[in-house]
């Protein structure tokens, strides 16, 4: 089924949707997005995800393309569009074209681009990998310093999955010096006698949306939490291990290495945490 999409004020068949050569999200990777899950038909977590688009805007001194709540329109009216009932809502915004290749920003006078379109995932909350648990293996960080802005630079991670996938594994965490940043396209966890350690803030990881939610519902479960640095072989020691994003909730991990945390199944915190986000997420879904 064609899919409609949405390019800088209108809703067209995805077939018909362009964005000129000259767009510097194309030839730059200007370009900064943002994926929002839709359950039940209904966004989780819309105003975290438009107040961190905004942000990494701020950051790269992009123009905002429009109000919050006419970007809330606008992932409504595709959910509507497109029968999302389980999905992602893809959106991006670049620094725009000015009709050729320079290094240096355009004038304020080139609007941003704006992009959105819906991906239907059925069973994205009941998703077998979450019960089977993911195998990740670990790779060196190499990635440019402002991992806070979420930017469409998504060359390495992209590698870092096809690696993971070449080990037999399905995801890979990111090490720089010695100490674990995130996942590919997550935030990285591991619990150990019953302490759930996360890297803190800071500009060498995304300040994940699920993150802070996930953060907040495991404290006002008694949960405890410790944020500071940890090494991959702590991991790999850990009971169990989990990652968050809104596009995989909570995915337990099961092994690190080739090294089985606990049993090799899903943990109960994991397992915990993911059912606490989404029951949270459906009830407060806009
Ligand atoms: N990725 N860290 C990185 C590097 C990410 O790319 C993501 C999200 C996260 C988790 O952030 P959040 O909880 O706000 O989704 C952490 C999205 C889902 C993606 O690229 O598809």
């Amino acid at each position: 089924m064609t899919r409609t999409v949405y390019v800088n004020g209108e809703y067209l068949p995805e077939t018909e949707a362009k964005v000129s050569i000259f767009d510097r999200g194309f030839l730059m990777a200007d370009a900064v997005y943002e994926v929002t899950s839709v359950l039940d038909g209904k966004l989780i977590d819309f105003h975290g995800h438009a107040v961190r688009l905004a942000r990494s805007l701020t950051e790269l001194d992009m123009q905002q393309p429009c109000s919050e709540s006419e970007l809330l329109e606008i992932h409504r009216e595709l959910v509507k569009r497109n029968n999302i009932e389980e999905g992602l809502v893809y959106l991006q915004v670049t620094r725009g074209s000015d009709g050729d290749r320079d290094f240096v920003f355009p004038p304020e006078d080139v609007k941003p681009t704006l992009v959105l379109f819906t991906q239907n995932k059925p069973g994205l909350a009941d998703n077998p990998a979450a019960k089977k648990g993911a195998k990740i293996i670990s790779i060196e960080d190499i990635r440019w310093g402002r991992r806070d802005i979420k930017t469409t630079q998504l060359l390495y991670p992209s590698m870092g999955k096809m690696m993971a996938k070449a080990a037999g594994c399905d995801d890979a965490w990111m090490v720089e010096d010695g100490y674990v940043t995130e996942g590919t396209s997550n935030n990285a966890y591991f619990v150990k006698n019953g302490k759930i350690v996360t890297r803190p803030l800071s500009n060498e990881i995304l300040h994940g949306i699920t993150r802070k939610a996930v953060l907040r519902l495991a404290a006002e479960a008694q949960m405890e939490i410790e944020e500071r640095l940890f090494t991959i072989d702590e991991a790999k020691e850990a009971d169990e291990a989990f990652t968050t994003s809104a596009s995989a909730f909570v995915m337990p991990v099961v092994e690190i290495d080739g090294v089985k945390l606990g049993d090799g199944t899903p943990g109960p915190i994991a397992k915990r945490l993911r059912e606490i986000y989404l029951e949270e997420s459906r009830k407060t879904a806009i």
